[in-house]
């Protein structure tokens, strides 16, 4: 999953609303679906987040409920469901108030009040290209760290990558170099919202310690972004948001909350995606060789496609007006406080015969070819559906072809794992991640 669309932040923070939300518990769904006992991984302990969910649809059928405290999902998956999951509007079934009640478990509420630059604003015309400038710099700065020859974990590369990326393209180049880059890396490391859905299980823990790790992170990063020197990227734009604030200590401090709003939001699927890009494109001296020879669609495809085969995305929406709800078998009356969701680990490799090998030529450029058996196009996703489809997909498959073009441009690369990486079991959103080390070796061509 992704975050923070401009919506949930119209009146303030999305706290706002999610407060008034669990306030009381949701009355029932008319007529009441099957109710699954399986728990979800912030309720229970749960060995395999996914599977859970997929034995309670063996149980249950296609759409059934989970309930736990105030919590409330109405799970579905049938053709019918998840389109109309993905037609669901804003303001009556909501992403942003979704998203925010997951990763709250996990980020301080100081991070979400009073933004002025959200994550959504983050792509207007000719934002990308300047990302991409970015983005050569920040290789050559990981080529450099690589050298000749030696052995790295893939998922440590792109994350790093990821950091050096991101940095400087909100924060400006001296933000990803040098001391503040080392002190930031490890600042959002402990302030890593996807912690929320990749390690659900430590959840508990995070609250029990009133969330103290993550709010001495962003006071870190708040301490290093304030002197952080003006740039006319991103950067610009950020400081510009803040320049009518005469306090300077408060100006400082909602320039670098507004930073890192936009570097956690980054970080949730960007780096992980890349990782199992080049896993993929390692186990395939064929694509290697296509993509050395500068076939840049190809080289789209198999991003997309490795992408798709990682997502362990819950996609979900927060009721918030009362909303009739149609699985094409049964119509439901949903109540405000119910999360409609789906999950695309259980559709995107099974929702037809075949989905489960990587095959980059399944992709059109971005779109997904026909597909016998599958009842709808809408079963299959990388970068969503609908109004909600992340606005960064362009930027993120640029940004990953460019990465393993140069990759394999400067190094032969050599698959050091045994069986292909295992996801973190527990992990219920985003894109996968490597539950052990993924070793691979590298030798300059
Ligand atoms: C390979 C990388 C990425 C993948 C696979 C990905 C995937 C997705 C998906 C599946 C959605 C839709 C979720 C839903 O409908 O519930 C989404 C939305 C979103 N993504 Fe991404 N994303 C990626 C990179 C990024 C990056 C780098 C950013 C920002 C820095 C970003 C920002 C957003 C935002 C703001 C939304 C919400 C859009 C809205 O609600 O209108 N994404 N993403």
């Amino acid at each position: 999953m992704c975050l923070y669309c401009e919506a949930s932040f119209k009146q303030g923070s999305p706290n706002n609303v999610a407060e008034g939300l669990n306030a009381s518990v949701p009355a029932p769904i008319v007529p009441a679906p099957p109710l699954a006992t399986q728990g979800l991984p912030w309720h229970a302990a749960v060995d395999d987040a996914v599977a859970a969910i997929g034995e309670a649809r063996r149980e249950h059928g296609d759409t059934f409920a989970t309930c736990h405290g105030r919590d409330r999902y109405l799970f579905t998956f049938t053709a019918a469901g998840v389109e109309a999951f993905y037609a669901l509007p804003e303001d009556v079934a909501s992403k942003g108030v979704a998203d925010y009640l997951m990763l709250r478990r996990k980020l301080p509420d100081e991070l979400f009040d009073g933004r002025r630059t959200l994550p959504g604003t983050l792509f207007r015309r000719g934002d990308v290209a300047v990302y991409l400038a970015t983005l050569e710099s920040a290789l050559d700065a990981t080529l450099a760290e690589l050298g000749a020859s030696g052995e790295v974990d893939v998922f440590d590369l792109t994350r790093r990558l990821g950091h050096r990326l991101g940095l400087a393209s909100w924060a400006g180049a001296a933000a990803a170099s040098g001391a503040a880059f080392e002190r930031l890396v490890a600042a959002f490391d402990v302030l890593d919202g996807s912690d929320a859905f990749v390690h659900p299980d430590a959840m508990a823990a995070v609250a029990a310690s009133g969330k103290a790790a993550e709010t001495a992170a962003l006071e870190e990063v708040v301490a290093v972004v304030g002197p952080l020197p003006p740039d006319d990227g991103l950067f610009g734009r950020v400081r510009a948001a803040w320049a009518d604030e005469p306090d300077e200590d408060a100006r400082r401090r909602g320039i670098g909350l507004d930073v890192a709003l936009l570097h956690v939001a980054s970080m949730s699927n960007l780096h992980a995606a890349l990782g199992w890009a080049l896993v993929d494109l390692a186990a395939h001296p064929d694509a290697v060789d296509r993509v050395r020879s500068g076939d840049a669609d190809f080289t789209g495809r198999c991003a997309l496609e490795s992408t798709r085969l990682a997502q362990r995305s819950i996609m979900a929406r927060t009721v918030l007006a009362p909303v009739s709800f149609s699985d094409g078998v049964s119509t439901y009356d949903v109540p405000p406080g119910w999360t409609i969701a789906t999950l695309l680990p259980l559709l995107n490799t099974s929702a037809a015969p075949g989905l489960q090998d990587w095959d980059p030529d399944r992709w059109d450029r971005n779109r997904l070819r026909p597909v016998d058996g599958l009842a709808s196009p809408q079963l299959v996703t990388a970068f969503g559906h609908g109004r909600h489809t992340c606005p960064a997909q362009p930027f993120s498959l640029a940004a990953m072809s460019t990465a393993m073009t140069r990759l394999v441009a400067a190094y032969d690369l050599e698959p050091r794992w045994t069986t292909y990486p295992a996801p973190v079991a527990a992990q219920i959103g985003g894109v996968a991640r490597a539950a052990g080390p993924v070793p691979i070796g590298y030798a300059a061509r």
